[in-house]
């Protein structure tokens, strides 16, 4: 049941914290920076890797192929429906991961299964022991989420995201104590997020804005995505997510006082410096503009509010600064009295193609 709770919702964003340790048990070594996934030994594939995805975990894709990158892997995100391996192309040095909550979704088994017939090692993300996912790939990799009733995918992104970081580490032999270290407060920094109430004012505040958009670089990009994916699913309002460097080459033009941004801005680097010269362009327009960040920058400044994420490195902030912006999505929702769980038109495995 929802044990208390007005909706599956609210809980599954509040069970990110035991979700994501579960995810990280007995894969994680703080000693010596390693990532040990025991789905994995003695498999080598260091080669080029291929993610196909629908939805949030196309989003969680667009995030685990960054990573890769970063890390020397060459690796690219596809929409499930959009990948043709005789297009890629997919042959048998290929690794191709489906990153499916259900394991059930026809898109992504669709493209699984082309790739298998390609020759290619086929990896399943998942959260559902023996989904046809798990069932077809050449190995499984579960995220251990726990089941997730609400439409709205929430705790599953968080621990796709944890399960991709430490699948680009083990692929791409990363070692890093920071990492490690950094992944295990993950948590307790969700934690924080959950205990406060800012996100509420802030949905308060904007319930009846004409539209919301979202902007991000970097590993912040699929999380101003999955902002507004979440906040469209579940108020049914236009919602879209930029990268921030895109908003003068169009997005710009729909940008009014009518329109509050949400920018997603960790660290201090180059990227968050670049990031903050785009909400100026959008705060000398008069728009609202909430931050989503980790203080590191001065982008508060130039913000209405600010939605907090305690700080530690890029890649996990970003984990944590989505939870902020489920919780804005849930309480515009709540706000507009929709129906939260189940949003008109939409099931929560998309079974057909
Ligand atoms: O089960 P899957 O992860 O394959 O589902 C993919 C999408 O249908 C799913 O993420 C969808 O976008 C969610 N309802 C978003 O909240």
């Amino acid at each position: 049941g929802k044990s208390g709770y007005d909706h599956y919702m609210r809980k599954e964003i509040n069970e990110q914290p035991a979700a994501l340790r579960d995810c990280f048990r007995g894969r994680l070594d703080e000693l010596s920076g390693r990532v040990t996934l025991e789905e994995f030994e003695g498999v080598e594939l260091d080669r080029p890797v291929t993610l196909v995805a629908c939805g949030t975990s196309y989003h969680a894709a667009l995030f685990g192929a960054q990573l890769l990158r970063e890390w020397g892997v060459p690796a690219q995100a596809f929409l499930a429906s959009e990948f043709e391996a005789d297009a890629v192309p997919i042959d048998a040095d290929s690794v191709v991961v489906g990153v499916t909550q259900s394991g059930e979704t026809a898109d992504t088994l669709r493209a699984l299964r082309e790739a298998s017939a390609a020759g290619a090692t086929t990896i399943a993300v998942t959260n559902v022991v023996g989904s046809s996912a798990a069932r077809e790939c050449d190995r499984v990799l579960y995220i251990r989420a726990g089941p997730e009733i609400s439409v709205a995918a929430t705790k599953t992104f968080a621990s796709q995201q944890a399960a991709l970081t430490m699948l680009a580490a083990s692929l791409s032999d990363h070692r890093s104590r920071e990492l490690v270290r950094e992944l295990r407060s993950v948590p307790d920094r969700i934690q924080s997020v959950l205990d406060e109430g800012a996100a509420r004012e802030v949905a308060a505040t904007y319930a009846d804005a004409g539209a919301y958009f979202f902007i991000g670089r970097g590993y912040n990009y699929p999380v101003a995505l999955e902002g507004a994916l979440k906040m469209k699913e579940i108020t049914y309002k236009h919602a879209e997510g930029f990268a921030a460097g895109e908003l003068k080459h169009g997005p710009l033009a729909l940008v009014t006082e009518q329109t509050p941004v949400f920018a997603i801005v960790t660290g201090d680097g180059r990227r968050a410096e670049k990031t903050i010269g785009n909400v100026k362009e959008v705060e000398a327009r008069g728009t609202p503009v909430v931050a989503v960040t980790d203080g590191q920058s001065e982008v508060g400044r130039y913000a209405d509010h600010v939605l907090e994420v305690p700080p530690a490195g890029e890649i996990t902030s970003s984990m944590v600064a989505n939870v902020q912006l489920q919780r804005v999505a849930y309480w515009t929702a709540h706000e507009l009295g929709r129906s939260i769980d189940k949003p008109r038109n939409l099931a929560k495995s998309v079974t057909v193609e």
